[in-house]
């Protein structure tokens, strides 16, 4: 009898499945694009190897241990407090150009689980799990993956971040593990090393070239993702929520669906790789309306002011940034009942009366009359004991009897699995945006969890934001936690903008928006113009580094206008207008990374005809002279003209020896920029050279 071989192909990527009548399909290909033709069963090409079962127990789409799989498992099941082992079949699986589904059952264990792989637009594969009680008596589900997949023994290196407030997304490298490697958050919420994720390498890969995979979780609570060398030769990745023990219980007839993983397999490195996850990413926003629109330019209040409002002030700090050509004013922490710094208020979101006797209603209206969209911080899951809502309900915060409840920035974390507490949240929320024109929410989250909150938590923080996006639906979220604690798929689905990191400091953005970028679009990328020297690091910096390395991202200001000079103030107000020029080619775009020689990084925005190229220099030069920059995703275009639109920062060298390509636009081939390279101006530290291309006719 025929293979029967079920498959996916997407532009660059194939996934191969072999099914069979009496158990999960199993997996034959995940790598770069094939046909697969008439291929042989497994069982007909693979030899046998010593010290092994007599059954033969390849890697399926849905292991589990305990009847000779002696890799990781995709599923962990307790009845009655023991090991429950599931091996499935009968199977049912269907498949189109688009979606794989498997359906697979036991019913001596008394329960199924249903696959779904499906093609997301742009390429990536999605992938999930659905797990049915057939049974009829309680299980306990200690895990269920996501994901759980084969990767190839060229498998060479493996990308990941780490991170902490004001450091988030810091890059590791390392080879592929020996034994097993893990990256588990642990938090309660995604944490700053970013969203749930891994990169994997091929040989030889790197940013425009070479087989990649990546993978990023949509879960917003506790994950692990996990790379395990199988002494067959080659690795499987998982991935999926981490639940607390005894705390997925399924009753007969309940299921638990386990959270979405993206994965993309890329033939042309990260940048393949990052296209694929962006896209993905797209699809989850829902834009208020049903489309994006342009981004408008922020002034968030908090390194304006911090704390430190009253009503005459907020409006003088609303009506600088209306001179500067902002197009929404965000009303950051400071503005409800008591909140006179981070030791009280939490829980009461209410307009503090001593600071704006007349509620937020005469300045919501001032911030509109100014022409701008009126934005609102509110941090709804925290509770600080020193406010009316904790003295009415302490019993609304987690805890656990008999133990310490640690405070963190003196607030405790409220239970939202407790839908009396989601409802007052809805209650207090909702009033605001009846009674207030509120466009936009900044939705903070300034700790971790402790005592946990678990997969409940999660599911309950999503179902708060599910309900006021369908009572508002014309509200923009921005999800917020510390800056980047909170950035990930999951929590995507619900909101419209990640606050990448309280960190505004130039320098360090290169390399956090660098990783944040690899699995998020640039539109829902925050990123301010801050105060120099910047509040988080204490360095200093141009005004236009600063406003050039956060241009590419969904741009706003983290200052008080007014403290600048007439010069600056000027000079801020032409960077937005130039970034609103731009902006149209800066979002909704794709985006590539790329190193230049000496230390130079470069991301470029834009599409097949036209495109934004920002060079960056952090550091002084060691050469003498910048070398070429070599721009691959170039390499197919015919002719491409290439114009400096502004060295951001300074350039070194003579004034007088101006060379051509400062002052004219250059007609190259995009094979000549691709492996010749674009001659670069000579950068100081802490410049950016900014290039328009566009396709020539
Ligand atoms: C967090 C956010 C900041 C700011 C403060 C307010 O740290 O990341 O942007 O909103 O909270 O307390």
């Amino acid at each position: 009898m025929p293979t029967r071989l079920v498959s996916l192909h997407s532009d660059q990527a194939s996934l191969v499945l072999e099914c069979r009548a009496d158990g999960p399909p199993l997996w034959r290909h995940l790598g770069a694009r094939v046909v697969e033709g008439d291929l042989p069963s497994l069982s007909d090409s693979r030899t046998a190897a010593s010290f092994s079962l007599d059954v033969d127990v390849p890697l399926s789409t849905a292991p589990a241990a305990g009847l000779g799989w002696f890799g990781p498992a995709c599923i962990a099941l307790r009845r009655d407090g023991r090991a429950l082992i599931p091996a499935f079949g009968p199977v049912w699986v269907t498949a189109d150009d688009q979606a794989i589904v498997i359906e697979l059952s036991d019913a001596l264990a008394g329960v199924s689980l249903r696959q779904l792989i499906a093609i997301e637009p742009g390429g990536a594969f999605r992938l999930s799990a659905e797990l049915v009680n057939t049974g009829d008596k309680p299980i306990c589900v200690d895990w269920l993956a996501s994901a759980l997949l084969p990767l190839s023994a060229s498998s060479a290196g493996l990308i990941s971040w780490r991170g902490r407030h004001n450091a988030e997304l810091i890059e590791l490298a390392e080879a592929m593990p020996q034994q097993a490697w893990l990256r588990e958050g642990r938090r309660g919420i995604s944490g700053h090393g970013g969203p749930p994720a891994v990169v994997v390498l091929g040989e030889g890969a790197g940013h425009h070239t070479g087989l990649v995979h990546a993978l990023q979780l949509g879960w917003s609570g506790d994950s692990r993702i996990a790379v395990e060398r199988d002494d067959e030769g080659f690795w499987t990745l998982s991935a999926g929520a981490i639940f607390q023990p005894g705390e997925v219980i399924l009753q007969p007839g309940e299921s638990l669906s386990s959270p979405e993983a993206i994965l993309a397999v890329s033939t042309q490195g990260r940048n393949g790789a990052m296209a694929q996850q962006q896209a993905a990413l797209r699809q989850r926003i829902s834009w208020p309306g049903g489309t994006m629109r342009p981004r408008p330019v922020h002034l968030n209040s908090w390194e304006a002011c911090y704390f430190d409002h009253d009503a005459k002030r907020i409006l003088g700090l609303a009506q600088a940034a209306a001179d500067l050509g902002v197009e929404r004013f965000v009303l950051d922490d400071g503005w409800f009942k008591g909140r006179s710094d981070d030791r009280a208020g939490l829980g009461d979101w209410i307009a503090d009366p001593v600071k704006y006797p007349q509620g937020l209603k005469p300045l919501a209206d001032a911030v509109t009359s100014m022409g701008m969209e009126f934005g609102l911080w509110v941090e709804p899951e925290m509770v600080n004991p020193d406010s009316d809502l904790y003295r009415a309900h302490p019993d609304w915060a987690l805890h656990l009897p008999g133990r310490p409840q640690p405070t963190a920035r003196n607030q405790l974390v409220l239970n939202l699995a407790l839908p009396k507490v989601r409802d007052y949240l809805f209650g207090a929320l909702d009033a605001l945006l009846s009674e207030l024109p509120i466009a936009y929410l900044k939705w903070d989250h300034n700790r971790d969890l402790a005592p946990a909150g678990g997969r409940a938590q999660v599911l309950g923080i999503y179902d708060l934001l599910a309900r006021l996006r369908a009572a508002h639906p014309m509200v923009e979220i921005e999800s917020c936690a510390g800056g980047g604690g909170r950035s990930d798929a999951g929590i995507a689905a619900h909101t419209h903008r990640f606050w990448t990191s309280d960190n505004i400091d130039a320098v360090s953005r290169v390399s956090i928006q660098r990783g944040f970028l690899a699995f998020f679009p640039p539109e829902v990328m925050g990123a301010h113009v801050g105060a120099s020297p910047a509040h988080a690091t204490g360095r200093s910096q141009s005004l236009a580094f600063r406003a050039a390395v956060a241009m590419p991202g969904h741009f706003g200001v983290e200052l008080d206008p007014r403290k600048l000079n007439d010069t600056e103030r000027a000079e801020l107000a032409e960077w937005i207008t130039f970034h609103k020029q731009w902006r149209h080619l800066l979002h909704g775009q794709q985006t590539w990374h790329g190193h230049g020689a000496d230390g130079l990084v470069w991301q470029a925005a834009g599409n097949a005809r036209e495109f934004l190229l920002f060079a960056i220099r952090c550091g002084p030069a060691h050469d003498r002279r910048p070398q070429p920059l070599l721009l691959p995703f170039l390499a197919d275009w015919p002719s491409c003209e290439i114009e400096l639109l502004r060295i951001a920062g300074g350039e070194t060298g003579h004034a007088a020896h101006r060379p051509a390509l400062y002052d004219t636009p250059q007609c190259c081939t995009g094979s000549w920029l691709a492996h010749a390279g674009l001659p670069l101006p000579p950068l100081k530290a802490e410049s950016v050279a900014i290039f328009h291309g566009r396709l020539a006719a």
